[in-house]
């Protein structure tokens, strides 16, 4: 059985978060909400960066800012963590927001445009590529933007040549809890493969690049210590025969993300703490041979995950062929479990002292019949005007959020020593339609 445990408690039957009552958020925000605990965000990222210190003090912890990109999470993050992992130019333009300086961001994007390697290049954050011809493009447009702006002394003292250039290796382990959030491997569209990799720090370095990092993320949401060992013993592997074959030493060794969290049982928490010890200790081997590098990690999951709920009301109940619980959360507020089959637990949030006595699929208000966010979930009998909390949503909820069906996204609220704040507006169906340009001759 899933237990209730921090920063949740329940308080004579109804569930509060970081000492709030789930049922005044609720009234006072509405539903659906997204719910985070500030302490709750604060412990995660100082577990991280306590246990891998213990093992390897030259350490360095950078938030995945696609777990979760509110900008008022990414100051507080900014608090706690030495960086952000960014997959979009957007995301940097964040993560500068946020009051991160240029070298404490690494730009891991995928199948960059050339635009957006221009603007890394200008904003100065250290970039990370995952193919060769991105590398090639980087080269040529390096020197024609150094070219325009011959002139332009200002800008050219902005530009600089990157001296620092990092790649992102698929070294052939794949990990990841679904299928589905597997990163590495044959069927994966990420980074270099191991037989390029030579190839693509030779072209770096011939073009004058003196600094390099290496870097994977082969899967998501993992729980098993000896994946990270066995992984970061093949990223170091591979780092070692590009020491060898060309006298490269590294900056970093980012070994990704991909801490996982239990989102069910029989699922345990992550041995942080062996974890870390297992791989510093691969680390360690090797780390002086290659430059004493930082050991570095970009997590997303556990620093958000389990720090959130997503509260939704029930709002029509149904007996068909089979109970459906119609809530006003869908597939377009939270779309991990029909993108992945995800579960997550759902408490009966002002029902917690009742027993589970009835199976129900909990139904999304979305047109799709993939819109359930549970089957045959085992609850307390349930009424319309019940309060539903769906955990572990801080992670790839909000931020894979859409406004399908002409939904407007929902709103977001921090609790913090007891007391909530909204930190982002529910969106109005004005919000929907902002952009869109209607051509005089259609109508108003
Ligand atoms: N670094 C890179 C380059 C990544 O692509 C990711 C996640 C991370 C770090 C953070 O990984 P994490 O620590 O959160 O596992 N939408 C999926 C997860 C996709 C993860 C994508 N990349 C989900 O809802 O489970």
């Amino acid at each position: 059985m899933y237990t209730i445990q921090n920063p949740l408690e329940n308080k004579n039957g109804t569930l509060y978060i970081d000492g709030v009552s789930t049922l005044d958020l609720a009234r006072q925000f509405d539903t659906p909400l997204y719910v985070y605990s500030g302490s709750r965000i604060r412990d995660n990222c100082r577990r991280i960066k306590s246990a891998f210190k213990k093992y390897y003090p030259k350490f360095r912890f950078y938030y995945a800012v696609k777990a979760n990109n509110n900008l008022a999470l990414l100051h507080l993050i900014k608090q706690e963590a030495d960086g952000f992992d960014c997959a979009a130019i957007e995301e940097i333009e964040l993560a500068l927001k946020a009051g991160a300086k240029p070298n404490e961001i690494l730009y891991s994007g995928v199948y960059n445009r050339n635009e957006e390697l221009a603007f890394a290049l200008k904003a100065g954050v250290n970039i990370n590529l995952e193919g060769i011809s991105q590398l090639k493009r980087l080269l040529l447009l390096k020197s024609k933007i150094s070219k325009g702006l011959e002139n332009s002394k200002n800008f050219q003292n902005k530009i600089k040549t990157p001296e620092f250039i990092s790649f992102r290796v698929n070294p052939g382990i794949q990990g990841g809890k679904y299928k589905k959030l597997v990163f590495a491997g044959p069927d994966a569209k990420f980074g270099i493969i191991e037989k390029d990799i030579l190839e693509a720090y030779t072209i770096a370095k011939d073009a004058g690049i003196k600094k390099f990092g290496i870097h994977m993320m082969t899967g998501s949401c993992v729980l098993n210590p000896e994946y990270f060992e066995k992984a970061t013993e093949k990223l170091l592997e591979i780092a070692e025969r590009i020491n060898k074959e060309l006298g490269i030493t590294f900056e970093f060794i980012d070994i990704g993300g991909g801490l996982g969290i239990p989102y069910e049982s029989p699922e345990k928490e992550l041995d942080l703490d062996l974890t870390a010890k297992k791989v510093a200790t691969v680390f360690k081997e090797k780390a002086k041979l290659l430059g004493n590098p930082y050991l570095m990690i970009e997590p997303g999951r556990y620093v958000v995950g389990d720090a959130s709920i997503l509260l939704t009301k029930v709002h029509s109940i149904k007996q068909a062929y089979k109970k459906f619980i119609g809530v006003d959360a869908g597939m377009n507020t939270l779309l991990r479990p029909m993108l992945y089959d995800a579960y997550h637990q759902i408490f009966a949030a002002n029902k917690l002292n009742e027993k589970p006595s009835e199976k129900a699929n909990i139904a999304g208000p979305v047109c799709e019949n993939t819109d359930q966010l549970a089957k045959d979930r085992l609850l307390p009998k349930l009424e319309e005007g019940d309060l539903l909390a769906v955990l572990n949503a801080g992670a790839y909820g909000f931020s894979m959020a859409s406004q399908y069906n002409t939904r407007p996204l929902p709103a977001e609220v921090l609790v913090t020593n007891g007391k909530a704040e909204l930190i982002r507006k529910r969106e109005t169906v004005e919000d929907i339609y902002r952009n869109v340009i209607v051509p005089k001759r259609l109508g108003k």
